[in-house]
């Protein structure tokens, strides 16, 4: 393993009973796709040009098969807890829930706290989130795997980033299912909040007592003071940080969009507001976003259309990822203050669940960079009266990017998909010291 760098400066202290732990997802590490039913994603990625390097998960990390490495790796690092999200499809296959039974009993004797996630995009193909029906199916899975695993399992995520989902997924068309409805996608919104809305009633019928949701956010600055993009960026806002969050922590939608989803919207508001215990928080970059104008254009491998009433343009002035996102640690204080002044006491306490940046190589010193300067952000917000109660790095392992395939590496440990050999890489060893330290 390489060493990781000293640093000189150390990490100021997290409040005792901080949760650190490091997140991945079924689709993007477990492999044996024949062991379970498939997923929209399966039909998406088998349509040529959808993935940038024409591949799959079929495989992934093969994590099904060697999840007691993956444990260890776990264990070695010292993370309080693992978040992992339980795949639905193989949930439904015959003994697919035994995976998860084994996962977490060997979680538990490596003395590591098992977080699932509920949904992390890989809907069974004969869903569709188009239906309303999709969150009563969901309901169902929820209460399947909470009779199983609830027992040793405490703390528990239904969704991970409906924004996204709906978003990529259903608006602009580069994830899974691929379609391309712009704003009337807006339904698939809908029945994933109340997805959420109808799995936190199931977890508490099943005795769980630590539940949240893991949402995307993060700050979006106006290109200028000009009015028009001053406009576009809060018009973006709202899509991206409110949503999500002001339906399950207000019970209401920002102003506007109510009128716009299906159903009895009042009444399954109630459903989706069922208080949660906490908030989950991914975030990766800030977004810079000006007034439309009028013409395509290719962001982040996203190609976005003119019809779009925002232009997302670069965050200029800082150091940029493999994937070109910029790196602004302080945007993370900002996004928690910022949270915390507009939700005020409805904000329960916060866990950042996903955080990380994509680089190649196995001496990752910009990978340290980006996490280090992300949590002194983050003990920052602490430090301003938020109330943040854990960090998840993004992510254990180098895994399937959806859209860009395995070309963008996110991972603490390296993984070289033709031997499947697991190397740390010096970020891991960079985390592990700062765990240590902490606990000292
Ligand atoms: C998702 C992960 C993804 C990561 C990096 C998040 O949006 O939850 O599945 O791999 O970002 O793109």
């Amino acid at each position: 393993m390489i060493r990781a760098m000293a640093t000189t400066n150390p990490i100021p202290r997290f409040p005792v009973g901080f949760l650190w732990g490091v997140s991945t997802s079924a689709h993007q590490i477990e492999g044996a796709v024949d062991a379970r039913e498939p997923s929209v994603w399966d039909v998406f990625t088998a349509e040529p040009g959808r993935v940038r390097d024409g591949s799959t998960a079929a495989v992934a990390c093969d994590h099904v098969h060697r999840h007691r490495e993956d444990v260890a790796l776990l264990a070695d690092l010292g993370v309080d807890a693992y978040r992992f999200s339980v795949s639905w499809p193989r949930v439904r296959a015959e003994g697919g829930l035994d995976f998860y039974d084994r996962l977490v009993d060997d979680l538990l004797a490596a003395g590591v706290r098992p977080v699932p996630t509920l949904f992390h995009w890989d809907l069974p193909a004969d869903l569709d989130w188009l239906e309303r029906d999709t969150a009563e199916r969901f309901a169902e899975h929820v209460t399947r795997v909470a009779a199983r695993l609830g027992d040793r399992v405490t703390k528990w995520i239904t969704l991970n980033e409906p924004a996204e989902h709906t978003l990529l997924g259903h608006a602009l068309g580069v994830h899974a299912p691929g379609r391309t409805l712009l704003f009337d996608a807006l339904p698939v919104a809908h029945h994933q909040l109340l997805a959420h809305g109808l799995a936190v009633r199931a977890l508490r019928a099943a005795g769980a007592s630590d539940i949240g949701i893991a949402n995307s956010h993060g700050p979006t600055w106006p290109a200028s003071d000009d009015a028009a993009d001053v406009a576009a960026a809060d018009f973006y806002d709202t899509l991206l940080n409110r949503l999500f969050a002001d339906p399950v922590l207000l019970g209401r939608y920002p102003e506007g969009i109510g009128e716009l989803m299906p159903g009895d919207v009042e009444a399954d508001l109630k459903t989706i507001a069922e208080p949660v215990d906490w908030y989950g928080i991914n975030y990766y970059a800030p977004t810079r976003v000006g007034a439309p104008q009028g013409a395509e254009i290719e962001f982040g491998g996203v190609r976005m259309p003119a019809e779009l009433p925002f232009f997302v343009r670069d965050v200029e002035g800082y150091p940029v990822t493999d994937f070109g996102w910029p790196v602004v640690p302080e945007a993370l204080t900002e996004l928690l203050t910022a949270f915390r002044g507009r939700y005020g006491d409805r904000l329960p306490p916060v866990v950042i669940t996903e955080n990380g940046c994509a680089y190649e190589g196995l001496n990752d010193t910009d990978r340290i960079t980006y996490l280090d300067g992300h949590v002194r952000a983050l003990h920052r917000a602490v430090e301003a009266g938020v109330d943040v109660r854990g960090y998840f790095v993004w992510s254990l392992l180098d895994n399937f990017e959806w859209a860009e395939g395995y070309g963008r590496r996110f991972g603490l440990v390296h993984v070289d998909f033709d031997t499947q050999r697991r190397t740390p890489k010096a970020s891991y060893g960079w985390y592990r010291a700062l765990l240590r330290e902490q606990r000292d």
